[in-house]
């Protein structure tokens, strides 16, 4: 097994996946991004080792003798942001629920045997239950959160209704190397490593006491491997999380210790739509499909901020 197409691998966490096939050993490995948010940069060690195809999930006939043939397709392209899918609901709904439609159809039509989908911890919204448990029913509470609920149960009915493996992992919020700081719609612990670096302090909205689950990016691509290969788990979805969970005023004060900095955050009105608390229950992920997080929030920390500083330095030389 061998032939992959990752949805989504100049991004973020898609090209994490795409240098972790690559690792250990995969033969063919087909990445489809339309850079958008995505970024060929991130690929760039591994540009001579992979396919890459500048195009969009939403133009099937583009998509469809990209993914036919493959063992897994790993789908996690999509416009991310809680804030972006507010402000822009028509882009993110045609990205996010018709693009993954399309994946899936493709998928399908193309004899895949497995599709794997990057669903959201943002489904269970503001349910009240700690940690949130799979069974628990779905709350969302902004567009995004509808939209990448809607993939799960679509992937779910490709797999009951016409024959597709699929799993679908929902990612608690994923940090780590390659999150881009630059953009509005930007993960807090990449805007937080940006303010830590430039020594300003960083706006928190709201009052900071809401906590994540924050998931080092390759323990979120180890499980997503796993996914892969596990049997038995066709149609189901599982937390992809560390299992923790940890306050913004906590994260932020951890960087200002590892950097030796004091830096008080400047507090602002809370998100529209956001979550006040989220934590994975693991232990579905761990009993079906071997998932063993490695990295301490205060370990997955330190190496980012380790890539954040190296990444600077090479900016400015
Ligand atoms: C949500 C999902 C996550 C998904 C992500 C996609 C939940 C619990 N999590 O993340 O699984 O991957 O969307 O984008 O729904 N914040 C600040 N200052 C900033 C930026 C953010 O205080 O400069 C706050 C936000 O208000 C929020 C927290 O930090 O309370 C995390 O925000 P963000 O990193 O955008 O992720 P979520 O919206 O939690």
């Amino acid at each position: 097994m061998s032939h992959y197409v990752v949805t989504g691998g100049a991004g973020f966490i898609g090209s994490a996946l795409v240098r972790a096939l690559l690792e250990e050993g995969a033969r063919r490995v087909v990445v489809i991004d339309n850079l958008l948010t995505g970024k060929e940069e991130n690929l760039e060690e591994v540009r001579d080792r992979i396919e890459f195809h500048r195009t969009d999930i939403r133009w099937y006939e583009e998509l469809a003798p990209l993914v036919r043939g493959a063992d897994v397709v790993f789908h996690l392209a999509a416009i991310p942001s809680v804030p972006r899918s507010i402000a822009e609901p028509v882009l993110t709904h045609e990205v996010n629920m018709d693009g993954t439609f399309q994946v899936l159809r493709a998928c399908r039509e193309g004899g895949v045997r497995r599709l794997v989908y990057a669903a959201s911890s943002s489904a269970y919204g503001d349910a009240e239950t700690l940690p949130k448990t799979e069974t628990m029913a779905p709350r969302p509470l902004s567009p995004y959160a509808v939209q990448k609920l809607a993939g799960e149960y679509y992937a779910r009915v490709f797999y009951t209704c016409l024959g597709l493996e699929t799993v679908s992992l929902r990612y608690f919020n994923v940090y780590g190397p390659r999150q881009d700081p630059n953009s509005p719609y930007s993960g807090v612990i990449s805007v937080f490593m940006k303010a830590l670096i430039e020594r300003r302090p960083p706006t928190i909205f709201g009052d900071g006491e809401q906590t994540r689950d924050f998931t080092y990016v390759e323990d979120v691509t180890a499980l997503t491997l796993k996914a892969a290969r596990a049997p038995g788990v066709a149609g189901k979805v599982y937390n992809a999380g560390n299992g923790g969970r940890y306050s913004l005023n906590q994260v932020w004060e951890i960087l200002q210790r590892l950097e030796g900095v004091q830096l008080p955050p400047v507090y602002g009105p809370p998100r529209p739509g956001d979550v006040r608390h989220s934590q994975a229950d693991t232990t579905a992920a761990r009993r079906d499909l071997g998932h063993q997080p490695r990295f301490s929030l205060e370990e997955g920390l330190k190496r980012t901020l380790d890539w954040y500083k190296h990444s600077a330095r090479k900016v400015r030389s």
